[in-house]
């Protein structure tokens, strides 16, 4: 069964920007442990982020009627790789408890100018 949905598009430019003016802290606020490995290895360090940035806020649409106002974090709301590259969502055991278990699949695509990212909530 999906229980909801959430989309988030986001300006590369703009990351690349912030990226640029306040260096890896900036990515650093957003990331969680497991991401900013991978953030690491990314030679384009913009785009992955704006694709991380949209698949944060994606995922965060999904689950906004599970949480109160300032509960949700990005940090812990990764967005890790299997090992085919596919992409799928790592929640606290906490948060994940407070969904009563349901999952949280998401896509990601980059474009020059925009990254994009679909979420969607699913359980029994
Ligand atoms: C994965 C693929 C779809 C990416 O498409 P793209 O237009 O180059 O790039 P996009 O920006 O739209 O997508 C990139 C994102 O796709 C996601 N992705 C990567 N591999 C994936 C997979 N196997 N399944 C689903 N999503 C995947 C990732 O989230 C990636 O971003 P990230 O690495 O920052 O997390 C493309 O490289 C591909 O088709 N690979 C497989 C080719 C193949 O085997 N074809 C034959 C069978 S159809």
């Amino acid at each position: 069964m999906i229980y909801s949905i959430g989309i988030d598009l986001v300006q590369i430019r703009r990351i690349r920007a912030a990226l640029d003016r306040y260096g890896d802290k900036f990515a650093k606020r957003i990331l969680g442990e497991k991401e900013w490995e991978i953030y690491l290895e990314r030679l384009d360090k913009a785009n992955f982020l704006s694709g991380r940035f949209a698949a944060k806020e994606a995922v965060m649409k999904t689950l906004l009627s599970y949480f109160e106002h300032g509960e949700l974090y990005y940090k812990s709301v990764q967005i890790l790789n299997d090992i085919y590259g596919m992409p799928y969502v790592h929640l606290e055991d906490t948060d994940r408890e407070r969904i009563f278990k349901k999952e949280v699949k998401i896509s990601i695509s980059h474009e020059r100018e925009i990254a994009a990212a679909v979420a969607i909530m699913t359980g029994d």
